[in-house]
């Protein structure tokens, strides 16, 4: 069976999904939803999004040299991936989808008082990819609730990590598997 090139990302699935924040030169807080995300680098601690070209993320990143990224948990799944919504840039989407902007510790772009865990990034560069562009950030910063972490990374058996599929399908994830390296 061949399979249509152009699905490509949806055998890649699930994706992690995040909520990236950004903010106007003027302070307006912009969020929207991500999935074409991942770590790139250990020293320094980077982290890379593909943007499409001309949202408002990559155009407030850009101009503000600064963004949030919220990974997406089930306690807000609805309302991280309604921040879809495309709004002027002047207009924000955290009221409009029930979302509340949080100040973030070292970055202007702001956090999101729902995530148990928001990651605060430096504009690092960006690098033209295809139709998208792929921003780069330098974490700078994390803020994590109470239990956000079990093991020093994500607690995802209590949280439930959200991934992409397509569409309108996602997974959550709890299940943690062992599998030895030797
Ligand atoms: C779950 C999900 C994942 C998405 N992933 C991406 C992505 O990785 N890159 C992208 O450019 N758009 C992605 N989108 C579409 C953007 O969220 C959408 O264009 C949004 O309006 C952009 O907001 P902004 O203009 O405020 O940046 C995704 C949408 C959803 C619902």
């Amino acid at each position: 069976m061949d399979i249509d090139k152009a699905s490509f990302y949806k055998m890649i699935a699930p994706r992690p999904t995040v909520c990236v924040c950004t903010a106007t030169p003027d302070g307006t807080p912009n969020i929207g939803p991500y999935s074409f995300v991942t770590p790139v680098s250990f020293d320094p601690p980077l982290v890379a999004v593909s943007v499409g070209r001309g949202k408002d993320t990559i155009l407030n990143a850009r101009d503000t040299k600064s963004f949030v990224i919220a990974p997406l948990t089930d306690g807000w799944k609805v309302e991280g991936v309604r921040t879809e919504v495309k709004l002027p840039r002047e207009e924000s989407e955290f009221e409009s989808v029930g979302l509340t902007v949080e100040p973030s510790v070292r970055v202007d772009a702001p956090s999101v008082k729902e995530s148990p865990i928001n990651i605060e990034c430096e504009y690092w560069g960006e690098f033209p990819s295809g139709d998208h562009i792929l921003l780069v950030g330098e974490v700078v910063h994390i803020s994590g609730a109470e239990d956000a972490t079990r093991n020093g990374r994500i607690n995802l058996e209590d949280l439930g990590g959200v991934g992409h599929v397509t569409g309108e399908e996602f997974c959550i994830s709890r299940d943690v598997t062992v599998i030895d390296r030797e």
